[in-house]
């Protein structure tokens, strides 16, 4: 089935909304083969593919080069792009241009845009173009330097509010879906109640309407501290490592090429080399 911001709204009240990241072609396909509903080409594509300890020095540009890709080995899922740190922060003409370049050089069908309701504007303004925005509000890892950490969020009765009343007006702006970071699940569980547009979480407990992961966080390639939401669905680090030293192995020990992996050509033709 053909996923669209009108069939996230309509899966509104399921729980059953499951994205994943993708960055590249190959993944995409693979995740869209399983009939994942949406793929996020998130700027964490900074850390699990370009090797920057966060996501503030993702460009345009990378965004662009991986969400082209992404959408050329995606056919059912809906994909989604995030917009990278400083393409959303500079006003609303700024933010117009950059979700335009996101959707007509990267192709993304939407945008992501993290922050609370003082991107209303912002929001509206892309809605308007027929942009569709997924507001990304909670944990906002574009935020860290202002934030110190990557820690819960709304855990005081004025954070909560606060955030509450962002996930209102972000709706009010227009977002088709709002995206909950580290965020306790009983406060997850009152915004999605409160919402008319599907809230997609990820560390926000069960109760939103769809869930999110990194691809490589949920598969075992990202080692050290994982975050506790992420839950290992397949070890395929380990397997990867496996196969990287037999492959070193086998060639140290010339088992590597064999015979069945060699081409063939007539022996007279060699022997008339000069
Ligand atoms: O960039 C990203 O992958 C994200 C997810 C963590 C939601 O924003």
């Amino acid at each position: 089935m053909k996923n669209t911001v009108a069939t996230f709204r309509a899966a509104k009240g399921r729980g059953s909304l499951a994205m994943l990241t993708a960055y590249d072609s190959t993944i995409a396909s693979l995740v869209d083969e399983c009939g994942i509903n949406g793929i996020l080409v998130g700027d964490s594509l900074g850390m699990v593919m370009l090797g920057y300890p966060d996501t503030i020095s993702v460009s345009m540009e990378d965004m662009i080069h991986h969400c082209a890709a992404v959408r050329r080995g995606t056919q059912n899922a809906l994909v989604v792009c995030d917009m990278p740190f400083m393409s959303s922060q500079c006003g609303v003409g700024e933010t117009l241009r950059n979700a335009g370049r996101l959707v007509k050089e990267g192709h993304a069908q939407a945008v992501k845009l993290e922050g609370g309701a003082e991107f209303a504007d912002e929001i509206r303004a892309l809605t308007r173009a027929s942009i569709p925005v997924m507001a990304h509000t909670g944990l906002t890892p574009q935020s860290l330097n202002a934030l110190g950490s990557y820690k819960v969020q709304g855990k005081s009765i004025e954070a909560a509010q606060k955030m509450l009343d962002d996930a209102r007006r972000l709706q009010d702006a227009g977002a088709f879906s709002v995206l909950l970071e580290c965020v306790p699940a009983a406060l997850a569980a009152r915004i999605t109640k409160e919402l008319e547009v599907p809230v997609i979480g990820i560390g926000a407990g069960p109760d939103c309407d769809g869930q999110i992961l990194v691809w490589q966080d949920m598969l075992g390639l990202t080692g050290g501290n994982t975050a506790k939401f992420v839950r290992r669905f397949a070890d395929i680090g380990n397997a990867m490592r496996q196969a990287f030293c037999a492959y070193k192995n086998e060639v140290g020990a010339g088992t590597f090429p064999a015979a069945e992996h060699c081409y063939g050509m007539d022996e007279e033709i060699i022997a008339k080399l000069k």
